[in-house]
């Protein structure tokens, strides 16, 4: 299954690479939030293979939610950094996740535009173009390079994340905001970056890399250090050390 499930990414990663720079028309989800037909042909595309090889599998993908009962559930984000995507900016992924009764057994996150892909299995390590990863092995807070985003009811939410990106910028060598929450987990599981944390994430914009972090040596928790679950509405990741740090940083700012 995991091999299919990385030539089912790629292929999609090949239908958002051809999309790309092209004016493609934009909808509005909300205010900040916004999709376009790239985000739905890759979700049409690989809703239509992972259902020839598991017919019955329940699915939570972005564009057309959660439906369907089985034991085994796909995880889809066909286009994770779409806001990037339709600005023109090359930092978007594509992530599928494979879960068994709400624990993640396999995942997969491509970047088409680097052709990286970053995969796990449970149990079995993570590993990025076939070669196996690691996190980084960084001990002191201030010298992490930590990554995040903001939720889009950001205009309105009091939970916006602004106080935490402060404390955290103060306190660490650099916070960065990529745009893609997938390819965020998967560059603390290479050690690219030390931490990630973030708002209201959805289990498919992280279920995917969540596993690939975890199985390269990251503690996964929510943003109060409860264990992540699917459903969970926050993420925290790091090594365990660095981990331990950024939980004081959040429950300081969170009062
Ligand atoms: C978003 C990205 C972004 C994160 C948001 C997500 P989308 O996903 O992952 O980095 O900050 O929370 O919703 O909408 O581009 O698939
Ligand atoms: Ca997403
Ligand atoms: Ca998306």
């Amino acid at each position: 299954m995991l091999d299919l499930i990385k030539e089912v990414v790629r292929a999609a990663g090949a239908i958002v690479r051809d999309g790309y720079g092209r004016a493609n028309r934009i909808e509005y989800k909300g205010e900040v939030d916004l999709v376009t037909e790239v985000d739905k042909r890759s979700e049409a595309f690989i809703l239509e293979r992972l259902q020839v090889a598991a017919p019955d599998y329940a699915v939570y993908a972005e564009e057309s939610g959660r439906y369907g009962s089985h034991d085994y559930e796909w995880l889809i984000d066909p286009l994770d950094g779409t806001t990037n995507f339709a600005h023109g900016v090359p930092c978007f992924s594509v992530s599928i996740g494979l879960a068994h009764r709400g624990v993640m057994e396999l995942g997969v996150v491509y970047d088409p535009m680097r052709d990286e892909l970053f995969a796990a299995e449970a149990g079995r390590g993570a590993t990025l173009n076939e070669t196996p990863i690691r996190v980084g092995a960084q001990s002191d807070l201030g010298r992490c390079l930590l990554t995040t985003g903001f939720p889009y009811d950001v205009r309105t939410s009091p939970l916006n994340n602004f106080r935490e990106w402060e404390h955290f910028y103060r306190r660490s060598q650099g916070v960065r905001r990529p745009g893609s929450a997938a390819l965020d987990c998967s560059y603390v599981a290479c050690g690219r970056f030390d931490g990630y944390w973030e708002y209201k994430t959805q289990a498919y914009d992280v279920a995917a890399g969540v596993l690939i972090a975890r199985e390269a040596g990251a503690r996964v928790s929510t943003v109060a250090g409860e264990p992540y679950a699917l459903d969970a509405q926050s993420i925290l990741m790091a090594n365990p050390v660095v981990h331990d740090q950024m939980l004081a940083v959040l429950a300081e700012v969170r009062g």
